[in-house]
């Protein structure tokens, strides 16, 4: 990877542009009505992505791939006669040329080795957020997607939503003026799946279970039921992303698209401490950004708050009767302030007053996997590709890294890829990955 080519991928994301995708399948295949998609992941977020671009009527499915046979059911009821694996890297070698596009729904650690194989062959991505699990593998994705001219969405579905195209549309518009800081915050904390803050006895998978491809990546440990698989695994370092990287790439999308964030200077985390192994509880993340055309000044502070923490009630300017959403986001603006909760319409204030004399723009909800689909097929780009979204990614993961360092300022050197402040923070950028799920740099 070259600072020229990542200088050029945050230029192209911070301009919106990044290039037009030729029309892979449509040229590959002369005739092509389908687009031929494998899943990796197929139950939990997997089966909302599988049925929601299922229900495209152009997508044909080729392969579903999960490592648990006990969580095929509801896909294979509503789309019989898929092959089966329980391997990805089997599935995309025997399948080859038969996939189009490839959809990863598998827990956070998985993220890049999958789609990045995929990638490399060729195939348009469909991943869930956060986009990867380290900074590093964020900026990988980026930019493979960029040099392989793929179409990709981030499945963080709440960027087509309505009530945040429009929060985004009110800031361009100018409503509430320039932006001068941003909160945003949301209920639940890093730590609370599980009751605990080390590792449980050890215990034999199930059969169903094939332990040591859904460990993956990551470093051994042994089974233990209800802690890991399915779902818990968000609590642990090794395999999931904390809050921050649970909602953050949700509630920070309309903040990054409304004021065109780019990657930021610095992090500093505080929070009541936590160990190697799992995330914290109720934390802060403050980043210091750049400011933008869209910012008050030259430099722009987003305040993050997760595990019940609320920003300050009066920031908002709501009249007394009202109250702040459980999760949302707070645009302080020069002329008013705008709040987004997550996900609803955005309010506007000044002194206390909703602010009412403004024609809002008409803003149309889109289907986030079907976007993806018609992209793909169109050789288009969507709104939330990589190069869209890999920034906000690495910002999330930026800040847990910040969460290991508590109370320390970490500065960020994006071009480079470096932490000054905290020199041994720099390790936490990337991981070590067991050998077979490795993720090759982009060069
Ligand atoms: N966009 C959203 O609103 C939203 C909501 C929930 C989860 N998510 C994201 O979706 C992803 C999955 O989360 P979840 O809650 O569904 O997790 P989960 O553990 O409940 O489900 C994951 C599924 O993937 C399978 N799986 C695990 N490792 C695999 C592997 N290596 N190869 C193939 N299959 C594998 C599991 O057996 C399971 O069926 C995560 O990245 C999460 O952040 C997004």
């Amino acid at each position: 990877m070259t600072i020229m080519m990542i200088s050029f991928l945050i230029q192209s994301s911070a301009l919106g542009l990044g290039a037009v995708v030729c029309p892979r399948v449509l040229k590959a295949r002369s005739s092509v009505e389908r687009l031929q998609v494998a899943c990796i992941g197929v139950n939990g977020m997997g089966w909302a992505d599988l049925s929601s671009v299922g229900s495209h009527s152009q997508v044909q499915f080729v392969g579903f791939c999960d490592i648990d046979s006990s969580r095929f059911g509801q896909a294979d009821q509503k789309f019989p006669g898929v092959a089966h694996f329980a391997d990805y890297r089997e599935m995309l070698t025997q399948l080859g040329d038969k996939v189009d596009a490839v959809i990863v729904s598998t827990p956070d650690h998985m993220h890049a080795p999958a789609a990045m194989m995929a990638m490399n062959m060729g195939k348009h991505i469909y991943c869930q957020k956060p986009l990867a699990h380290t900074v590093w593998e964020s900026r990988q994705m980026s930019l493979l997607a960029q040099k392989r001219n793929l179409t990709t969405q981030m499945g963080n579905q709440i960027h087509s939503a309505a009530e945040y195209r429009l929060g985004v549309k009110i800031i361009h518009q100018g409503v509430i003026g320039k932006v001068r800081e941003v909160h945003s915050w949301v209920g639940v904390q890093g730590r609370q799946y599980n009751n605990r803050i080390d590792r449980p006895e050890a215990s034999v998978a199930p059969k169903n279970v094939e332990w040591d491809l859904w460990l993956g990546a990551a470093p051994e440990r042994p089974f233990a039921p209800d802690v890991y698989h399915p779902f818990k695994w968000r609590d642990w370092q090794d395999f999931g992303s904390g809050a921050l990287g649970d909602f953050g790439c949700h509630l920070l999308d309309p903040v990054f698209g409304a004021l065109e964030l780019t990657a930021p200077t610095s992090v500093v985390a505080a929070h009541s401490g936590t160990n190697n192994e799992v995330w914290p509880g109720p934390e802060t993340v403050t980043y210091t950004f750049p400011g933008t055309k869209r910012t008050a000044g030259s430099s722009l502070q987003v305040h993050w708050r997760d595990g019940g923490l609320m920003p300050p009630r009066e920031l908002a300017q709501m009249p007394d009767s009202m109250e702040l959403p459980k999760a949302g986001s707070l645009f302080l603006g020069e002329e008013g302030v705008m709040v987004l909760p997550h996900v609803g319409m955005p309010m506007l204030f000044r002194n206390k007053q909703s602010i009412k004399d403004v024609a809002l723009p008409n803003v149309q909800a889109g289907n986030h996997w079907h976007d993806w689909v018609d992209a793909v097929m169109e050789g288009k780009k969507t709104t939330d590709g990589f190069d869209f979204a890999g920034p906000i990614s690495e910002a999330v993961q930026l800040g847990n890294v910040a969460a290991r360092f508590p109370g320390q300022a970490l500065g960020w050197d994006t071009l480079s890829l470096k932490i000054s402040g905290v020199e041994s923070a720099n390790r936490l950028l990337t991981k070590t990955y067991r050998a077979g799920f490795e993720v090759k740099e982009v060069v």
